[in-house]
């Protein structure tokens, strides 16, 4: 199983390393074909060791350059991050990323040789039309993305179930994640309000790789107690 947290904007620096001296701690004992990955903030990208890969949530597709507020290659490159997310729906929606620069940033990391863990997501309004029109929206999500790039990991994350405490049914994961699987051969991650009492289930379900954790990462302990469950 991969675990990976998504700390968005919350952790400091210092915070981020006293959590992972205490998540490395616990997770000692964690299966050997288990993999973490954590996001921090920009901020606490560092070199930091242990059993996890340390990611970046987000970069501009550039080495460097006049990009006011961002990130490029140069700053992830000091700290050897070969990570990243892209195409969250926070930065979909919140930022206004267009699929057409979601598709650029995917080209250029990809070019680098980055590790992509490539995020999908319905809105409520979609999910409330069906299984088949989940389906057609996040096929779209795939354009000018090379889905047989083998540093891929998709990760589904239906954008209602963010944040919200509201996970995704076993039957809409199941469902989704068996058409994904038809798509694409990659790992296939869910997230959304995956949390310490539903990790179990999910993990449980057929083609459900791993999951991407934002809430329930943020504490040590709690991401620990669903890594080694
Ligand atoms: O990227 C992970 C995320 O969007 C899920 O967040 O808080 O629902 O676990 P959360």
């Amino acid at each position: 199983m991969i675990f990976a947290a998504n700390f968005k904007t919350n952790h400091t620096r210092s915070s981020t390393k006293l959590y992972l001296d205490a998540l490395s701690q616990k997770i000692a004992a964690k299966k050997s074909e288990d993999q973490v990955y954590i996001f921090p903030p920009a901020t606490a990208l560092d070199h930091y060791k242990g059993d996890f890969t340390l990611g970046a949530q987000n970069a501009y597709p550039t080495q460097n350059g006049a990009f006011t507020g961002e990130i490029g290659l140069d700053q992830l490159e000091e700290f050897d991050i070969k990570t990243i997310l892209i195409g969250h729906s926070e930065r979909r929606e919140l930022m206004g990323e267009s699929q057409e620069k979601v598709a650029e940033k995917f080209d250029f990391f990809k070019a680098q040789g980055f590790e992509i863990i490539y995020c999908i997501g319905e809105p409520l309004e979609v999910r409330e039309q069906g299984d088949e029109s989940v389906n057609i929206y996040l096929l779209e999500q795939f354009e000018g993305i090379d889905t047989a790039y083998e540093k891929l990991i998709i990760a589904y994350e239906p954008i209602w179930a963010i944040g919200t405490g509201r996970s995704a049914t076993m039957e809409e994961i199941v469902s989704t994640h068996k058409a994904l699987r038809k798509a694409v051969a990659c790992p296939l991650l869910y997230g959304g309000s995956a949390n310490p009492d539903n990790i179990k289930e999910i993990a449980a379900i057929e083609n459900v790789d791993g999951v991407l954790v934002g809430s329930a990462s943020l504490d040590a302990e709690k991401f620990a107690s669903m890594i080694l469950s």
